[in-house]
Formats: C-alpha cells, structure tokens, sequence
C-alpha cells in the first residue's frame, strides 16, 4: 500500500470524528498519510454490534483508513475485528494497548495491557486468527506506549511479540501509561524499538511542526510520524509536511486564515448531524487550541484575547460574530505560528499518578 505523506494523524477519542478528518484532509490537499478511527470499545456488548459505535462512520475518500479496537477479552476482541473487517471493510485493523484513562486502563484494556503482556499476545493473536480466517484478510497493526511507568518500561518485549503474532506496523507513543499526556516524550526509546524492529515502527508525541517531523524521521529512523495534539493546533500540518516532502515552498498561514476554519468546520459538524450546540463545543475544543498559534508583536496576550471571545460565545450565531470582529480587527496584524509551542499540554495538568485507577478518576 503507496502511503503519502508518512503521516497518521493520530486517533483521539472525541476529537478526531469524520468532521475533524475532513477538515484536515481538505486544509492539507487530500495528503494525510494513512487515518484511524477513534477507538472503538469491544468489552461492553455481550456479542460485539456495529449499531452504536459512531466510530465505525468513515467515507471512501478517507482510505486507507484504519479501525481502532480496545478491549481487554481476546475473543471479544477477535469478534468485533470480525464483524468490522467484514461489514466495513477498513484497509487495517488496529489494537490499542495505549489508553492511560482510568475507566480504560484501569481495568486491564488499553495500556493496562502493557502490565499483562500475556494478554496482549493472546488478543492480537486472536486478532490476527481471526483476520486471516474470515473472508477479508486485513493488515493488523498495533499503537502502545513504551510501558506502565518508567520501572517497567516493556516496549522491545511488546514488539517481539507483536512481530510474533504477525502485526505488520507498529506505533509507539514515547510516553508511560503513568505520564499520561504530561512532559515530552521520550523518543530515544522510540528509536530504540526502530534499531530492533523487522515491521515498519511509526514515532508518536509532541511532533507539531514540519522541523520537528524531519527531525524524528532523520534521527531516529522511524518510518512515518503520527501526529495527535499538533493537528488542532495546526490543521495543516500534514500538507505541509507533504510540501516540504515535494520539496515545494513553505505555505505560511495568517491567523485571517487560521480563523477561516472555524466556519468550515461548524459546516462540516452541521452535515454529519450535530447539533448547533454539538458542534459548538467542537469549534471551541479547536478554538482553545488552535488560538494558540496567534501572537502579536512576540507576545500572547492579543492570543488570549482571541481565545477567551470565543470560548466564552454562548451561541453559534455569537461564536461568528465575534469571530467576524476579530478578523476584521486584531488578526489582521497577528502572527499564526503553531510550532513555537513545545508542549502541546497547554496549562491543564493531565499526569495520572498511582492508584488513580482505584479512585475511578
Ligand atoms: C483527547 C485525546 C484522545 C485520545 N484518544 C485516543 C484514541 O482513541 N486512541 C489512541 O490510540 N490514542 C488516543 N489518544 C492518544 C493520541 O493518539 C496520541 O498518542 C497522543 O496524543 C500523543 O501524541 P501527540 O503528542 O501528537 O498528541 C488520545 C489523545 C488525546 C489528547
């Protein structure tokens, strides 16, 4: 499969739905790299159903496009592989073994599974059984963390089994399951598993900008870069990193520009069924991150101006007015650059600590 550019824009529950896709794909030219669903649970129905997962909903245009699965029962797992494989015809099925939330984690699926190794090899092995049985014979790949905490960081064993049980590409997100999404990712760990791998290993955290993308590739030898966080924060990201690829000019964006994309986005959320407020939220999640980006004369206050008018917009209708104000003032004198922000964090703490698994947080 030609995969251009070496690209994944990472799979984040609650954020990157066929809406947020397609936005990016259309500020990028239609050059994503490959897209994953967001993960998709496999441990509440007593036998998996496709009906209620809103996940599932992709569009051809966005192939090759693979399904996320978590869970933590091997057969579950094996039977929604199944029935996704073979009703929805996806170019790859992935397992998550990298969800640090507690409800997740805590009970042994998503990166809990990186503290029970055993489990992770019976479940791709199903998996891959499973997919090499039924009438559709999908690539299965895997995403996980380098461990649980930095005493048991288990990453090469993860991939010797991966390898083992037959996943064709793996990616690995540079943090602990303890570190949840706080501080850098460690990616001399990433290149560690590169150095080991026979299967392609894609390098995932903190990639926000075309620079840092080239970096990991030509550092640490990873086959592509899966980008999380950086895709609010910069939309265009994978366009770009494609430009730079075809060794075309670098498309500088005005925040003019930038802010352009909130109405394109409503429209997008508004044709996929949202509601007005639905989609709301999600210009304001984009927003909060997005806004960011802006700065004027060095500084970030013009920034946390634009962002606080429209955080606190109350409707949809208020939202574009003050976005209307804004473009035709402040942002025409502001800077969009995405890339001066190193910690994609932003304020809000997210470390998960021990025991925070017990207290259901
Ligand atoms: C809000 C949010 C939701 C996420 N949901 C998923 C998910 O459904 N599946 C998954 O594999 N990773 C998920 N992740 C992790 C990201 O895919 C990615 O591994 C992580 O954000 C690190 O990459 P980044 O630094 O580029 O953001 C999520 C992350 C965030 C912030």
């Amino acid at each position: 499969m030609e995969v251009f550019p070496n690209t994944i824009l990472s799979p984040m529950d609650g954020v990157t739905d066929a809406p947020f896709r397609r936005l990016c794909r259309v500020l990028s030219g239609n050059r994503m790299g490959l897209l994953v669903s967001e993960f998709v649970p496999t441990d509440g129905d007593a036998v998996f159903c496709l009906d209620g997962h809103k996940q599932l909903k992709f569009f051809p245009e966005e192939r090759p496009f693979g399904v996320q699965i978590f869970g933590r029962f091997p057969d579950k797992m094996a039977v929604a592989a199944q029935k996704i494989a073979e009703a929805l015809r996806p170019d790859f099925i992935e397992v998550n073994a990298g969800c640090p939330a507690p409800k997740v984690a805590g009970k042994g699926s998503g990166s809990g599974l990186l503290r029970d190794l055993p489990r992770l090899q019976e479940i791709l092995h199903e998996v891959r059984g499973t997919l090499d049985s039924c009438s559709v014979n999908l690539p299965l790949t895997l995403k996980c963390r380098i461990g649980w905490d930095s005493d048991s960081i288990n990453v090469m064993e993860t991939l010797r089994i991966a390898e083992g049980e037959g996943v064709e590409m793996l990616t690995v997100h540079g943090r602990t399951r303890l570190q949840g999404y706080n501080g850098l990712a460690d990616w001399d760990w990433i290149g560690k598993v590169v150095a080991a791998a026979k299967i392609p290993v894609i390098g995932n955290g903190d990639v926000n900008s075309v620079e840092v993308a080239r970096e990991r590739i030509e550092t640490y030898g990873v086959a592509g870069v899966s980008i999380g966080r950086g895709a609010m924060h910069n939309p265009w990201i994978f366009g770009q990193i494609a430009d730079a690829w075809e060794g075309k000019p670098a498309h500088e964006i005005t925040a003019v520009e930038a802010l352009d994309v909130f109405p394109l986005y409503y429209k997008f959320k508004l044709e996929d069924g949202s509601t007005e407020l639905g989609a709301l939220g999600r210009l304001k999640q984009l927003a909060a991150r997005l806004c960011k980006g802006f700065c004027l004369d060095g500084s970030d206050d013009a920034a946390m101006q634009v962002r606080q008018a429209l955080l606190t917009a109350q409707t949809a209708g208020e939202f574009f007015d003050r976005l209307q104000t804004l473009r035709e003032g402040v942002a025409r004198d502001m800077h969009y650059d995405p890339g001066r922000l190193v910690n994609l964090n932003g304020a809000k703490e997210t470390e998960l600590r021990f025991g925070d698994q017990f207290l259901g947080r």
